[in-house]
């Protein structure tokens, strides 16, 4: 009987551990895969080594991927310095270039020759020639017991001295960034293109189908990317945007894969995440969710449906506000999935557990228990602390930015500071330069209507989350004077002159003196300086001192962990925008009872969201007709396109544009999204339900040959 029941009891084990001999959890150093992730990535079906990915002797794949303007991530995918990114990576570049004539968004971008590609001022792609470990010399001057502002000293000393030290080429940059929350430091070579050309770009039918209700969304339909090439000087150097400059001869070029992906296949995805918080303790990660998290959110959500309102009834502000929604949207939803994620896999159960076996494991080395003693208790306890200090932070940060007249009033304000420190006698000048500025930026997209209605809302709500006591001084003043009514104080605040252009304008073009005596009684103005003023009296001087320990504890307690689990556990260091491999599987997930999700979607999905005219799922007809001719070109399978398929690779923010590559290193997708059920991978990544969302690298060159007839850029590709 009993020897029935341990039978299958038996193979169930084996069969949970052969499922879980591999790890996708991890951004990596490229540098130390041979030592820590190589077998791995081979057992779970690479083909190639880790020096081909990262090698400082030859070639390598690392040669192919640039951080693209700091944001996101490109590749270079030919010989001629042709980059890959996505849609969402070039928007602000392709906007740019657009106007009601030549609308690039609405309708695409397509550079026949090399001389349509279009210049970016201020966009760069920057190379990561290689990559040392500095810490040794960058800690060498620490002692313990040093407080945390004499450490930070020491150490930027020390960096000082590496970077003078450091052997480079004139035209590279070093830079050098703490790791393991300030434990280990790495020194990166650089290399930074500043001539970066737009060369292609979908409509926003494509390169956006979907927009906000599709976004951090499986199934997905997006064929979300863009081109553009780096340009160098006639000596294939760094230089500045010249017409003369010549199309890089880069190192390496990813060769693309036609083949596509099937269900468990190998694949990685290498870029440059931006900021992850694995390694925090259970309160912290409490006090994210049901705190934080919470809080940006219940602004977020009221400051957009206020938008939203708007936007539906007239056209002009949803021209407006588009940008602005979308960037509010993001995160606000983002959030969302990541509360909920935490809570269905049960998160902060799980780092309780962790606690409980690190304890256990602690518990058991006399050695380390002495060093280590208090240590969890003490940071879980420095977080519960802080919490209403971060709370307030939280609520301050989304008043600030989601209320647009309180900026405009921050913005008047440091340039009186400017005009201030430089003289009176420049105040016309500078007053130029500001309003020329403010003309085409804040003011081009503002509506006081819109944000009248919001800042009632969001004062109410920053009123209600706030404790009174991080409420008071000038600010609780102001509040009494209009009756503690949000909607009496929003009338006043609005009367403000910088409601509008027109009205600052006026105001600015007296003289000085009497410019800067009218703006002191600007409601606006006032409320601004006593909103700020109390929160920076009562709220961010304990927070930075609570800070300052809670980073120290932080930073002793990722030591900890990596001492105490040492032989048991691989540690990655938390995404800080620096250029990280991450693998997993193509593979499908059941986010809850009874809903499985497959893990391709195909063109003929697109047609399925179809919607004639509407500004999320509308289809270009030039679309529409291939895929009733199933004109698919070599690019199709089987009589059918596919557009996105999803895998359990760890990606976070900034890993847009990064390349998802094969066991053989040849490109594959295109990386941009997350599933909505796994965003909470930032804190707490779980391999069940975390996926990350690529476009199939066969779209993009089916919209690039077949839709926009630009072959000559297929023509430069090396297709596998
Ligand atoms: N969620 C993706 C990321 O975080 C895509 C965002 C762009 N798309 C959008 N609809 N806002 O960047
Ligand atoms: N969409 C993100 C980005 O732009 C990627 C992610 O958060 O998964 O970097």
């Amino acid at each position: 009987m009993l020897q029935r029941i341990v039978k299958p009891v038996m193979v169930m084990v084996l069969l949970l551990i052969s499922h879980c001999t591999f790890a996708t959890e991890g951004m990596w150093l490229p540098q130390l895969l041979s030592g820590l992730n190589e077998k791995e990535m081979k057992g779970m079906g690479m083909k190639i080594s880790a020096a081909d990915i990262y090698s400082i002797n030859k070639g390598s794949l690392k040669d192919a991927i640039v951080s693209f303007g700091g944001f996101c991530t490109a590749e270079v995918i030919s010989d001629q310095g042709l980059l890959l990114t996505n849609h969402h990576c070039g928007y602000s570049s392709i906007q740019k270039h657009s106007s009601l004539q030549n609308n690039f968004l609405e309708n695409g971008f397509w550079a026949r020759s090399l001389n349509e590609e279009l210049s970016n001022e201020g966009l760069f792609a920057t190379f990561i020639i290689r990559i040392e470990d500095v810490t040794k010399a960058a800690l060498k001057d620490v002692k313990p017991g040093m407080s945390e502002s004499e450490r930070q000293s020491a150490i930027d000393k020390r960096l000082n001295e590496i970077r003078e030290t450091t052997k480079k080429e004139s035209w590279q940059d070093i830079v050098i960034k703490p790791f393991y929350e300030g434990n280990q430091y790495f020194l990166f070579v650089t290399e930074t293109y500043k001539d970066v050309r737009l060369v292609g770009a979908p409509p926003s039918s494509i390169g956006k189908f979907g927009s906000d209700t599709d976004n951090w969304v499986w199934p997905r339909h997006t064929g979300d990317f863009s081109l553009f090439r780096i340009y160098a000087g006639k000596d294939g150097k760094p230089a500045a945007y010249s017409k003369d400059n010549v199309p890089l001869k880069p190192k390496y070029a990813l060769t693309i894969s036609m083949k596509g992906v099937k269900k468990n296949d190998f694949t990685m995805v290498f870029g440059f995440p931006g900021r992850t918080t694995e390694y925090l303790p259970s309160e912290a990660v409490k006090q994210t969710v049901e705190i934080l998290d919470a809080a940006k959110v219940e602004m977020r959500d009221a400051a957009l449906k206020v938008i939203d309102s708007y936007m539906r009834k007239d056209p002009q502000i949803k021209i407006q506000y588009a940008a602005k929604y979308a960037g509010t949207a993001n995160y606000w939803k983002k959030w969302m999935g990541e509360m909920q994620g935490v809570k269905r896999t049960d998160g902060i159960g799980r780092k309780l557990r962790y606690e409980a076996e690190y304890t256990r494991l602690l518990n058991d080395n006399p050695a380390l228990k002495q060093q280590y003693a208090g240590l969890l208790d003490s940071l879980n306890d420095y977080y519960r602390q802080i919490q209403p200090y971060a709370q307030t932070r939280d609520y301050y940060s989304e008043l600030v930015k989601n209320v647009e007249l309180f900026n405009a009033a921050d913005l008047v304000i440091s340039f009186l500071n400017q005009v201030n420190s430089s003289g009176a006698a420049q105040y016309t000048e500078l007053r130029e330069k500001f309003l020329a500025g403010m003309k085409s930026t804040f003011y081009q997209n503002y509506n006081s209507t819109v944000d009248h209605d919001i800042s009632i809302e969001l004062l109410n709500l920053y009123n209600k989350g706030v404790p009174e006591t991080f409420r008071g001084g000038q600010y609780a003043e102001i509040w009494k004077q209009n009756n503690n009514d949000s909607r009496e104080l929003a009338k006043v605040l609005f009367t403000s002159s910088l409601t509008s252009y027109d009205r600052l304008a006026k105001v600015l073009n007296q003289p000085y003196a009497n410019a800067v005596e009218q703006l002191k009684n600007d409601p606006a103005i006032s409320f601004a300086i006593a909103l700020r003023n109390s929160f920076v009296d009562q709220v961010s001087r304990p927070l930075s001192s609570l800070q300052a320990k809670v980073n120290q504890l932080q930073r002793t307690y990722m030591q900890a962990q990596m001492d105490v689990f040492a032989g048991k556990k691989r540690f990655y260091p938390d995404a800080n925008s620096t250029l990280r491999i991450t693998y997993g599987k193509v593979d499908s997930y059941s986010p809850r009872d009874a809903v499985d999700y497959d893990y391709y979607t195909y063109l003929d999905g697109v047609m399925e969201k179809y919607v004639p005219g509407d500004y999320e799922f509308d289809v270009p007809a030039k679309l529409i007709e291939l895929y009733k001719k199933k004109d698919y070109g070599r690019y199709g399978v089987n009589g059918k396109m596919p557009v996105c398929f999803i895998a359990s690779n760890h990606t976070t923010g900034g890993n847009s544009g990064s390349p998802a590559l094969n066991a053989y290193g040849q490109l594959v997708g295109l990386n941009f999204d997350r599933t909505w059920e796994g965003t909470m991978s930032d804190i707490n990544y779980d391999p069940s339900i975390c996926r990350n969302i690529m476009v199939d690298i066969r779209y993009v060159l089916f919209i690039i040959d077949k839709y926009a007839g630009c072959t000559r850029l297929i023509n430069e590709m090396k297709l596998m």
